[in-house]
């Protein structure tokens, strides 16, 4: 894969970050959450927010200057759930299908190894998105369950997917 430079958000990027998520959100994906703009100075804020957390990273796919994909994981404060964390992720429209999916996953999952007692990570997907689960299952995150009438991306409540990697 051409040059594509992976690592934790850093100060300075928030005017990338805020191109690649208008890009994506005006794609309106049936897959995803996130549905609305963030500016560069919201993302800013999300940067220093995530820098502070010894149990969150933001990762970027840059190609250039130009980011190309995210990946977050969002640790807990709770004594009882300091061990585990939720992520997200995408990548653009023009680079799926390439590989960096993939190589920010790796990277999340081996930075998390990294933390102190840390040993699960879960997402909630919808079931039609057949290729993150893909992508998911050979990185050897198991199905765990589903949440009845858990989204409504498609215009009315649909079972989401619950997936988890614990090691
Ligand atoms: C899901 C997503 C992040 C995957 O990133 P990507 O860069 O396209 O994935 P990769 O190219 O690294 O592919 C990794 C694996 O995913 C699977 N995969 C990816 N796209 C696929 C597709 N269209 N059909 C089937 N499998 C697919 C394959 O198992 C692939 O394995 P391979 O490396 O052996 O080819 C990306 O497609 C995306 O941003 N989709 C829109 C947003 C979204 O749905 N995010 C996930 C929300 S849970």
């Amino acid at each position: 894969m051409a040059d594509i430079l992976i690592r934790p958000a850093q100060p300075g990027d928030g005017a990338a970050m805020s191109a690649y998520v208008s890009r994506l959100v005006a794609e309106k994906l049936d897959t995803i959450l996130l549905n609305h703009e963030i500016s560069p100075e919201e993302e800013d804020a999300v940067i220093a927010r995530f820098a502070a957390d010894d149990r969150s990273v933001f990762l970027l796919a840059f190609d250039a200057d130009r980011v190309v994909g995210m990946l977050d994981i969002r640790g807990h404060d709770h004594p009882a759930k300091r061990h585990w964390g939720s992520f997200g992720m995408s990548v653009d429209r023009d680079w799926r299908g390439r590989g960096v999916g993939r190589r920010l996953l790796e990277r999340g999952i081996e930075i998390a190894r990294g933390w102190p007692g840390y040993c699960r990570l879960e997402l909630g997907v919808t079931p039609w998105n057949t290729g993150a689960i893909a992508l998911y299952e050979s990185l050897s995150f198991v199905h765990e369950g589903i949440k009845r009438k858990g989204i409504n991306l498609r215009g009315a409540p649909e079972d989401d997917l619950l997936m988890a990697l614990v090691w």
